[in-house]
């Protein structure tokens, strides 16, 4: 059997208000480059057709600090929900990929995910129809909160897993259920939950601690210390 092809999405059009400062975290600067430009290059190795990277209207960074990599880089508007600007980005790659290839997409502010998990992930892809994604069995005791801020109960954890990116689909499949969720404005916070609510069921891949998503300023000096351990 031929492999499929790939193709990757990126959203990087958010304002990133939980990190704060003036500068979206994408383009804060991480071991000598930006966020945005460890992620595009750890994503290079997926050898894509092509990589589409979702920027906010008005973007005054891309072609600063637009990174040199291999794969062919195109931009597109993001919108104002991540999953508007996943299927922006899905749009735009419309002309390019057949139905059946994957769609890999993978958040912008997770700079540190691993070439070995990115061709574990791959390889899940390649047997199924339903995507795969990098997701991580839940460690901590879980606590079901009641009113007023107690603990109401303990969520029996087994079988919990949080869920990383990439997440990588067919791509009509990945673009029909998108599209199905937005016009129903289901709450999808990632590609995986609008597969899930067509009757999909994506592969849950064990990925790594250290792909983590920087989401406020301690994340950006844990993202240094990983991308120094990985020996960049
Ligand atoms: N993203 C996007 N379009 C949006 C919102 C988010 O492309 N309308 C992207 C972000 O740039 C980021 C990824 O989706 O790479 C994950 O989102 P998140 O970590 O929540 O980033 P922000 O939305 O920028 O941060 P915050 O929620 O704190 O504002
Ligand atoms: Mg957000």
């Amino acid at each position: 059997m031929i492999p499929p092809r790939s193709f990757v999405i990126v959203p990087a059009a958010g304002s990133g208000l939980r990190f704060g400062g003036p500068l979206p975290k994408q383009y804060l600067p991480l071991c000598g480059a930006t966020v945005l430009a460890w992620t595009l290059r750890r994503l290079d190795g997926l050898q894509a057709v092509a990589m589409a990277v979702g920027l906010a209207p008005g973007d005054p960074y891309w072609d600063v600090h637009r990174p040199h990599i291999q794969t062919p880089l195109v931009t597109f508007e993001g919108g104002a929900e991540r999953a508007q600007t996943v299927l922006n980005g899905l749009e735009a790659l419309a002309g390019l990929a057949r139905p059946d290839d994957l769609v890999f997409v993978h958040d912008a502010a997770r700079p540190c995910v691993r070439a070995e998990d990115l061709a574990r992930l791959w390889r899940a892809a390649c047997d199924t129809e339903d995507g795969a994604l990098l997701a991580r069995p839940v460690a901590d005791t879980v606590k079901r909160e009641g009113a007023g801020g107690v603990s109401l109960a303990t969520v029996d954890r087994r079988g919990l897993w949080l869920a990383q990116t990439p997440q990588v689909f067919r791509f009509a499949r990945l673009k029909d259920a998108l599209f199905e969720a937005m016009s129903a404005h289901a709450l999808v916070t990632d590609e995986a939950s609008a597969i899930e609510r067509v009757g999909g069921t994506p592969v849950l891949v064990a990925g790594s601690a250290d792909n983590l998503k920087i989401t406020v300023p301690q994340d950006l000096v844990l993202a240094e210390m990983y991308l120094a351990q990985q020996g960049l």
